[in-house]
């Protein structure tokens, strides 16, 4: 029996998911890939905490000891750009297929690391960087006869779970927050999901899928929940709408435009309805119209499922590394 090789990058919520899912699935991973996956390997920060894991699995805070080992797919769910990005451009050079959950990371060097994929063989998974376990990459990479015209998406679990509160139990926004972070949706310093950067990468993800392009960051606007108050949220209830934090690109005549704000939205708009931390996303397309997909935006067995449906297809060889933007400028270029 084959055996494939997993380093893990981040043992926390998502990584701990991860794990425990290749253990308690291992059944169904060897129907769908005809192997055996093996978690050989595990970064963190902080080594030499307890973590209750086998002997045999290496645990260090050291990428180099990682990538010295016969790893064939690295998982990455770490926080922030670095050292995500060098730890995950060695693992492709190297020649491991990587996956990862590590929005921020991918929406500033997710075309780097599709490109330096294609010139290495290997293939790069992301549905987890947006939405958590909706499945919105998978879908956009198989529309490939329909353009995309528009995304529209709640994004942000914890900025919609504190707007649905404010509007079912009339809180104040700190109350509201506070209780985000007793229950594990607000981290201890929530300043990018209630300032609007978190939604703002994963639509940054969602425009280089649809469009092969990001537009230029400096003119989007982004707006977070903060300033929000309960006087808002009842203004806005009499007037017969709902307030909801949305991020929206669209395709005009070539150029991408993108904002990340609260917006107003009718009680028959496809998102008014989604309550508490659930994400959804609306895609506008020529030929299919609109479709909207909503489910768990976060989580440790969500986010686990989105990196294992990835890790399947990485295995199947079903991921698209789609064609990048600079890639294909070049190609324009070459051709013209
Ligand atoms: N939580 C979610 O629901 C969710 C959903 C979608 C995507 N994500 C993304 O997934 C990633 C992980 O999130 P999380 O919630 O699992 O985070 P977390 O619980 O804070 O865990 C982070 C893990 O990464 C390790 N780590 C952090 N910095 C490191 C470094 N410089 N070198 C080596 N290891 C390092 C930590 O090591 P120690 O254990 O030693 O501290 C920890 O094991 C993030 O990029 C996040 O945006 C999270």
């Amino acid at each position: 029996m084959a055996t494939i090789k997993i380093a893990l990058l981040g043992f926390g919520t998502v990584g701990r998911g991860v794990y425990e899912v290749i253990q308690s699935h291992q059944n169904t991973l060897y129907e769908q890939t005809d192997s055996h996956i093996e978690v050989s390997a595990v970064l963190v920060q902080h080594p030499n905490q307890q973590r209750e894991l086998p002997e045999h699995i290496l645990v260090t805070d050291s990428i180099e000891d990682i990538l010295k080992t016969d790893i064939h797919i690295v998982i990455e769910a770490i926080v922030g750009e670095n050292p995500a990005y060098p730890y995950l451009k060695q693992a492709i050079e190297k020649g491991c297929h990587v996956i990862t959950a590590n929005k921020a990371m991918f929406a500033n060097h997710g075309d780097e690391l599709n490109q330096l994929a294609t010139e290495h063989g290997v293939k790069v998974g992301y549905e987890a960087t947006t939405a958590g376990g909706i499945p919105i990459i998978r879908t956009l990479q198989q529309l490939r006869v329909n353009q995309v015209q528009r995304i529209e998406g709640i994004l942000n679990g914890t900025s919609n779970y504190i707007l649905s509160k404010m509007a079912d139990e009339q809180l104040e926004f700190d109350d509201a927050l506070a209780q985000a972070k007793e229950l594990g949706y607000a981290e201890a310093d929530p300043a990018n999901d209630i300032e609007g950067l978190d939604a703002f990468y994963k639509l940054m993800i969602l425009s280089d899928t649809a469009f092969s392009s990001q537009p230029d960051w400096s003119d989007v606007m982004i707006n977070g929940i903060k300033g929000i108050t309960l006087d808002h949220i009842k203004e806005t209830i009499s007037s017969g709408k709902v307030i909801k934090h949305v991020a929206t690109i669209q395709n005009e005549d070539g150029a991408l435009r993108a904002s990340v704000q609260p917006m107003l939205l009718s009680p028959d708009h496809p998102l008014a309805s989604i309550k508490g931390v659930d994400n959804a996303i609306t895609i506008d397309t020529d030929l299919l119209g609109k479709v909207t997909l909503q489910g768990p935006g976060a989580g440790r067995y969500p986010t686990a499922s989105a990196l294992l449906e990835d890790l399947v297809s990485v295995v199947k060889e079903e991921v698209q590394t789609s064609v990048p933007y600079r890639l294909q400028k070049h190609l324009q270029i070459v051709k013209g």
